[in-house]
């Protein structure tokens, strides 16, 4: 392989997010949010895992410092778990959770590290899901008090605020298919979700400007890369759906100020979009310092001919509910492999495409990976040695791509490997290890993989050999 140079001020990170590290789910105050209400029901997650205890990070998070520290990490991304700094998703404010993120960001920045914080990483106080959750506007409006709330504690300390992490999951996986925390298969739900998720990201990126003004504030955003399974009108056709649903329903609020006018026809005979009111659009098309980009995998599609059984294989995971409203003409292809243990296939050159994408298509606009990275089947060798030779190959080759989306003129400006540790992998709980640090459930001992050892290599160096 070709050997590829960052330049120095190549931001080298690593992301976790709260429900899936912390645990400590039911101390110091903080309250329920809809993924321990969804966890806790039979029959969601595999084994019927929590994220009671995850890694136990609540605890262990000058341990956890320590890691960053020693892997030469230039940021850290987390996420502030809203339940556990305003219980209620309202009113008042838990001086306890606040001053647990407060450590965190003091302790990343006498280690040199860059906070950077996301606001909500899907775990939405339970007590607003029962008000309606996002389908209902009026979450957008709680979350912007949610949001000056820990702007206002932890300003600008944090050198990036990120609004929200993959919008499309909590939208379409919560509301639409049900494999994410709240569990609803309502379609019409699913798209007003859409939209007040776009529109709390608005109010909560002006609450950033204002209260913390030297801070960077992005969004992170799951595109997919949606290939078509031939050059047919029908499959063209199959892919534009898609992307407006996947894609263009988050990239069009907010850097063009503007839903995309296909994704309201396809959609029309779900919902009428009236609860887009005036003036929303341009509130949520609040300039961004930084988009945020996750990449796993790529997805293929084709038209359905609504005769053969419709294949489904999207890789987020299974349901009798669709996560694509209104697309049932669109199937799903199984990609070819390899894969991870996931099942997602390993599709490096689609990571390369779709970064030159957003540089052709939003022009000036920096981009930052916020994740990427891979589970796969760990074997403790009888030395404690873990030698996860297959995440290495991965990593290299999907950081490979980011150099060739660089070079062909792509702003990337750095990479958050996900994950700093094993954690709690959603519908899948402990079963799936994405973490470059080995963690012991058992024990909660973190032990590095052979990855963290091969990253803190690259960091140190720079340089992709
Ligand atoms: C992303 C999520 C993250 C993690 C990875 C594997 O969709 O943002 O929390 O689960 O996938």
């Amino acid at each position: 392989m070709t050997e590829h140079v960052f330049p120095d001020d190549f931001v080298w990170g690593s992301a976790t997010a709260a429900y899936q590290i912390e645990g400590a789910a039911r101390e110091d105050g903080r309250g329920p949010s809809i993924w321990d209400t969804y966890s806790h029901t039979p029959g969601r997650t595999l084994n019927g895992d929590t994220g009671d205890v995850a890694a136990d990070h609540y605890h262990r998070w000058r341990e956890d410092l320590g890691h960053i520290a020693d892997l030469g990490l230039d940021a850290y991304r987390f996420s502030i778990s809203w339940p556990r700094v305003q219980p209620g998703g309202s009113g008042q404010f838990n001086r306890a959770g606040l001053d647990f993120y407060s450590r965190l960001v003091d302790g990343l920045l006498e280690r040199g590290v860059r906070p950077v914080a996301t606001m909500y990483h899907w775990d939405l106080p339970q007590e607003l899901e029962d008000a309606g959750g996002w389908a209902v506007r009026d979450t957008a409006l709680r979350f912007q008090e949610y949001a000056a709330g820990i702007v206002e504690a932890l300003g600008d300390r944090v050198h990036t605020w990120t609004t929200f992490n993959e919008p499309w999951c909590s939208a379409y996986l919560g509301y639409a298919s049900g494999v994410h925390a709240p569990g609803r298969t309502e379609p019409a739900a699913a798209l007003a979700a859409v939209h007040h998720l776009n529109l709390a990201h608005g109010l909560a990126g002006r609450v950033v400007r204002e209260l913390a003004p030297a801070a960077q504030l992005s969004v992170t955003l799951n595109l997919h890369v949606i290939r078509p399974a031939s050059d047919s009108a029908a499959d063209l056709d199959a892919v534009r759906r898609i992307d407006a649903l996947a894609n263009r329903a988050f990239l069009g609020p907010m850097l063009q100020g503007a839903y995309p006018a296909d994704l309201l026809a396809d959609t029309a005979a779900v919902t009428d979009w009236s609860f887009v009111r005036e003036g929303d659009e341009s509130t949520i098309a609040v300039p961004l310092d930084v988009l945020g980009v996750n990449y796993y995998s790529s997805t293929l599609v084709r038209a359905w001919d609504g005769l053969s059984p419709r294949s489904d294989a999207d890789g987020h995971g299974k349901s009798a509910a669709s996560a694509w409203v209104a697309a049932d003409g669109v199937e799903f292809l199984p990609q070819p492999g390899p894969y991870t243990a996931m099942g997602w296939n390993i599709d490096p050159d689609a990571f390369t495409e779709l970064l030159l994408r957003l540089h052709r298509e939003y022009p000036g606009q920096p981009l930052m990976i916020t994740e990427n990275g891979a589970a796969f089947d760990d074997v403790v060798g009888p030395d404690g040695v873990i030698q996860d030779d297959r995440r290495i190959d991965y990593l290299h080759r999907h950081i490979a791509a980011v150099a060739q989306a660089r070079a062909g003129g792509a702003d990337v400006r750095g990479y958050f490997l996900w994950s700093l540790l094993d954690n709690f992998e959603w519908g899948y709980g402990y079963d799936r290890r994405f973490g470059i640090i080995r963690v012991d459930y058992d024990t909660q001992v973190r032990t590095w993989k052979q990855s963290a050892h091969w990253y803190r290599r690259l960091i140190a160096t720079g340089r992709l050999g």
